[in-house]
């Protein structure tokens, strides 16, 4: 191994705070106070608002290793390069340095800190169009800097442009950077666009200049910034001239633990042993982070905890194909905590939350899969020719947990065969019902910093302290929040349902701090002077960075990003409209502004 990925977190953070930068720590996995997306999917994500011009307390400049989780490649996961979870090394500047900078600083990392072979590296540029003009500049900077002008490659929206991570928000033409791993082109024409292999990407450099409004028009955002990601796994893959990202340091120990308790010699072994393994080793990896979250959640059947059911289940299916038993997945987690409790010691803090959380998963799908084979029984009974309908095999999919391979196999067995094309019809149609559900939850918008989501966030500041003094319980918290123009969430640990009373009390504590008009007022401190002057508030803060803390008058004061109301007055009349359970230990309450 020529840099461990101790090594590659640390030159990244050196080479971009001897430039300038903050190093601020990772945000949460799960985004607070936005409805638009379930995990954090990139660095720039948890900075939305100080792209959008708001001042961010640690300056201009900015890096980070950000904790990041993406399930639209689930299917590839299993192959050298696809993830669900990754870290993401990141640099920001917040309407300062441009181009000019940050194209010859791209080229002194990836040529003097890592090491590579500038004759190996590729580069794209955005070829232009109406929207944004080809950018020659920054094809211009990459040949000064020593790049072969044969390996710069123009490329149109689809390559080069990032964002908006929603359907609105800050975005820009980007340059790519790839490796060039040495293979013959596969045609003339090949170029990074190509997914035949030669090219691996590994830095993104965004020029973020624009703002995507509502009806699909650009227009430039009050300051240029630059936004860039590396992805961590795949950069310590490249430098270390490793075949997969389950060969460089952050995987290895799972993948050994994997093979310790299944048995399997996965280095010969056939392909689809070395696919479970890698599974496995993933979907732990993702779930582990997702349970371990310093806003964790636990399986369930609604946004993040379903997500994080169908990984642990899929894990599951797989783990069983090599022989992993009840007990082995927790084990296997136990080996990630190990992995990371020192770059994100929440992790350790949820040690044995995540143990419980995966075994109890796991005993809980046992039971389901029982019911799931009584429902292929009575099915095999009733079924008319010798074919199972679509919408069946939906069924035990769907109900069951049963993915389509295990149901055609079963069939086989019993001389039947199932409706492929109808249950891929039912998935399509399922599909395209949840991409519905998610482009209502986009209309929001990720960049929607509008005065409706603002006021809602205050009252959420509001009712979190109204809650702790009504329910006077030391372990009243904030558990999860979700803002829409119309509505806030709150998930708050709580051991049993509110009575109407307290339900009342808590708005009266609301109404009465926003008749007092309290002005708010936001001031810049360090995370453990925030805590000394009494604020609320969760952040882990590796770097001693500064936050920002909001004070209402006497009604609160919390860690927070905003952006708020300027007086509580703004905010109408507070409602609680449903006050229930979330999950064991855990309350969700919905209100509104009227
Ligand atoms: N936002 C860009 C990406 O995700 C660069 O950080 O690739």
């Amino acid at each position: 191994m020529k840099l461990t990925s101790e090594q590659l977190r640390n030159k990244w953070m050196k080479f971009f705070s001897d430039r300038g930068h903050t190093p601020i720590s990772s945000a949460s996995l799960i985004p607070e106070n936005d409805p638009t997306v379930l995990f954090t999917t990139a660095g720039m994500h948890p900075l939305v608002p100080y792209l959008l011009g708001q001042p961010h307390p640690c300056g201009k400049r900015l890096c980070d290793t950000q904790k990041c989780v993406r399930t639209g490649d689930i299917d590839e996961v299993g192959d050298a390069t696809h993830c669900t979870f990754f870290e993401m090394l990141g640099n920001w500047s917040l309407g300062d340095y441009f181009k000019d900078e940050m194209v010859p600083w791209s080229y002194e990392f990836l040529t003097k800190e890592l090491g590579l072979d500038s004759d190996r590296l590729a580069v794209t540029v955005f070829e232009g169009d109406s929207d944004c003009p080809r950018d020659t500049k920054t094809a211009a900077l990459w040949e000064k800097c020593g790049i072969k002008k044969e390996n710069i490659f123009y490329l149109g929206k689809k390559h080069n442009w990032w964002g908006p991570a929603g359907q609105t928000g800050p975005c820009g033409s980007d340059t790519e950077m790839f490796v060039d791993t040495g293979k013959p082109k596969c045609s003339p024409e090949c170029s990074p666009a190509c997914d035949c292999g030669k090219y691996v990407e590994i830095w993104n450099d965004v020029f973020m200049e624009f703002n995507k409004n509502a009806d699909g028009s650009f227009s430039p955002l009050k300051q240029k910034n630059v936004d860039t990601g590396m992805g961590f796994e795949r950069a310590l893959m490249n430098v270390n001239g490793l075949k997969s990202v389950y060969d460089t340091d952050v995987f290895m120990p799972i993948v050994d633990k994997i093979k310790e308790l299944s048995g399997t010699g996965a280095d010969n072994a056939a392909e689809e042993t070395l696919r479970a393994v890698r599974v496995v080793a993933d979907h732990i990896r993702t779930s582990t982070f997702i349970i371990g979250d310093e806003r964790g959640v636990t399986p369930s059947n609604v946004d993040q905890g379903y997500i994080l059911r169908r990984l642990l289940r899929r894990a599951i299916r797989f783990g069983a194909t090599i022989g992993l038993k009840p007990g082995d997945y927790s084990a296997v987690a136990n080996t990630v905590v190990d992995i990371y409790k020192d770059v994100y010691p929440e992790l350790a803090a949820a040690r044995e939350k995540i143990k419980t959380e995966i075994d109890e998963e796991q005993a809980r799908f046992e039971r389901t899969l029982e019911n799931g084979i009584k429902e292929f029984e009575k099915l095999c009974k009733y079924v008319q020719g010798d074919t199972i309908p679509g919408k069946s095999a939906f069924r035990l999919y769907d109900t069951y947990g049963f993915p389509l391979e295990m149901t055609v196999e079963m069939a086989r067995e019993r001389g039947f065969k199932v409706d492929i094309d109808g249950f891929n019809k039912r998935f399509e149609e399922h599909r395209n019902l949840s991409h519905a559900g998610a482009e209502q939850r986009f209309k929001g918008g990720l960049a929607d910093t509008g005065e409706l989501t603002a006021r809602l966030h205050t009252a959420t500041h509001l009712m979190h302290k109204a809650l702790k003094d009504v329910l006077n319980d030391p372990n009243v918290n904030q558990r999860g929040s979700n803002i829409t123009p119309e509505r806030l969430r709150f998930d708050f640990s709580f051991g049993r349902a509110m009575t109407p009373e307290e339900v009342k009390a808590v708005e009266d504590k609301v109404n009465e701090a926003i008749a007092a008009n309290a002005e708010i007022t936001c001031e810049e401190m360090t995370v453990e002077d925030a805590k000394a002057a009494g604020a609320v508030g969760l952040f882990a803060s590796k770097y001693g960075e500064k936050v920002k803390v909001y004070t209402m008058g006497k009604f609160s004061k919390e860690i927070c990003g905003g952006p708020h109301a300027a007086r509580t007055g703004e905010l109408g009349h507070f409602r609680i409209v449903k006050e229930q359970s979330s999950s064991a230990g855990v309350r969700r309450i919905k209100a509104v502004l009227e």
